[in-house]
């Protein structure tokens, strides 16, 4: 029985999900992988806490981690970049199986880490969608498919406050405290609201299924600020629930990708992913529809998805398997011998949800539609609410049909500056065919 010496560096929520998954489950793991696993060294910069470290040895400096023979790999737990990315660099210079969560140093660096030894030695399944295997999906399961589309929601924080505002109509801010309360969101919220964590992550699927290369500006980015309770409800009227949505799309003119929020047939498998779950659907040539489900963050969930990296990695050690050895076919990253081009977002079409708040006057449905119709754009359905007696404007709401992003984005500079609009237009795309 191979034993695997672990250091950890972090002393976090998913650090110490670790620590709690090895106590109790050590001995099942050792069962199904043959190796054994022990934490010989745990480092954080946050003074000792008051947990079971089982017999590791504490410090405050990560550098510890390096320099301690007995490391067999590292676990890179600590999140933010300087210090984690040096880290991982430095213990795959060193020939160290390193494991990580962290999906924006992968976004950043996935083509320099991956390289070389780094394709070897480098797992991140926790990177993406908390405890679901979604990486082993891609690159394992799915691994002799052709991908047509990937359907995702990547960010549990956005999930829990649309399924929030929706249930209880509570405001968008409210919702947010309470997410941050409990966990989910980031360090900085912005990242959940602003969608770069979405991106962050669909930049790695991106790479792992489609393109073969970690490529974030390629991802276009739109976060959830601009909904309101109101575009829930009247995309319930339409028969849609509204999800913050990683999409890419492999279509003839090449590949899209997008986050975004998106309206979702109330009946789609996604729009009944509740809360902080997350969940991906992807469409490929062999296997067809898959759908990958589970809880998007959280301690001991995303602990699951670390050990199963580690036990993997743990294993082919264990096979001596060369694992360490770079071979001169491991020295450059592979990338996808027929790498498809890139769809830019302005040539991407899709329908749209428009919500006009306009002056209660004669007229005004017929001036807006005037607007569209100036750049081709047809209408498919329609709400317009009788104005209660408190409300100075009265929304229109629109669902267009397919039109191009660029087209899209001209018509919404013209109708916004019609004097009959009364405020800012929100515009929602309709999700693809899922
Ligand atoms: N803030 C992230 C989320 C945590 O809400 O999904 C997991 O990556």
């Amino acid at each position: 029985m191979t034993e695997i010496k672990l250091g950890i560096a972090g002393l976090g929520t998913v650090a110490q999900g670790v620590l709690e998954l090895i106590r109790r489950n050590n001995a099942l793991m050792r069962q199904r992988s043959g190796v054994s696993l022990r934490v010989v060294r745990v480092a954080s910069r946050r003074a000792k806490p008051e947990i079971d470290l089982q017999g590791a040895h504490f410090s405050t400096d990560i550098e510890d981690l390096l320099t301690d023979p007995n490391v067999d790999m590292i676990l890179e737990l600590i999140g933010g970049d300087t210090t984690a990315l040096d880290l991982i660099r430095r213990g795959l210079a060193a020939n160290k199986p390193v494991v990580t969560a962290n999906k924006a140093i992968l976004a950043a660096h996935g083509n320099e880490l991956m390289a070389g030894r780094g394709r070897q030695l480098l797992r991140f399944e926790a990177a993406v969608a908390g405890a679901i295997p979604i990486i082993q999906g891609l690159s394992g399961g799915l691994a002799a498919n052709r991908l047509g589309g990937l359907f995702g929601i990547i960010n549990g924080t956005c999930n829990y406050i649309f399924g929030e505002m929706e249930a209880n109509g509570t405001a968008f801010d409210e919702v947010l405290a309470e997410a941050q309360r409990l966990g989910y969101a980031e360090a900085d919220p912005s990242f959940d609201i602003d969608g770069i964590d979405a991106a962050h992550k669909l930049t790695i699927l991106l790479a792992l299924g489609f393109t073969g290369s970690f490529d974030l500006s390629a991802v276009f980015v739109e976060g959830i600020r601009h909904v309101t309770v109101a575009d829930i409800r009247f995309a319930q009227e339409l028969g849609f629930k509204i999800k913050h949505l990683g999409i890419i799309q492999n279509t003839d003119a090449g590949v899209e990708a997008r986050v975004h929020c998106a309206l979702v047939p109330g009946d789609a498998l996604l729009a009944n992913v509740n809360g902080v779950m997350n969940a991906v659907q992807i469409n490929s040539d062999g296997a067809g529809e898959t759908l990958f489900s589970g809880p998007g963050a959280g301690g001991e969930a995303t602990a699951s998805a670390v050990l199963s990296d580690v036990l993997a990695l743990g294993a082919l050690m264990a096979s001596g398997n060369g694992i360490g050895v770079p071979s001169e076919s491991d020295q450059s990253s592979e990338r996808l011998s027929d790498q498809p081009a890139l769809v830019s977002m302005s040539d991407v079409s899709c329908a749209n949800y428009l919500r006009i708040p306009t002056v209660d006057q004669p007229g005004v449905f017929a001036q807006v539609t005037q607007a569209l119709s100036e750049f081709s754009i047809s209408i498919d359905a329609a709400i317009q609410h009788e104005a209660s007696s408190n409300q100075s404007a009265v929304d229109i709401v629109l669902l267009t049909d397919d039109v191009v992003e660029g087209t899209m984005n001209a018509a919404l500079e013209r109708l916004q500056r019609l004097d009959i609009v009364a405020a800012d237009i929100v515009r929602l795309r309709v999700a693809p065919t899922l």
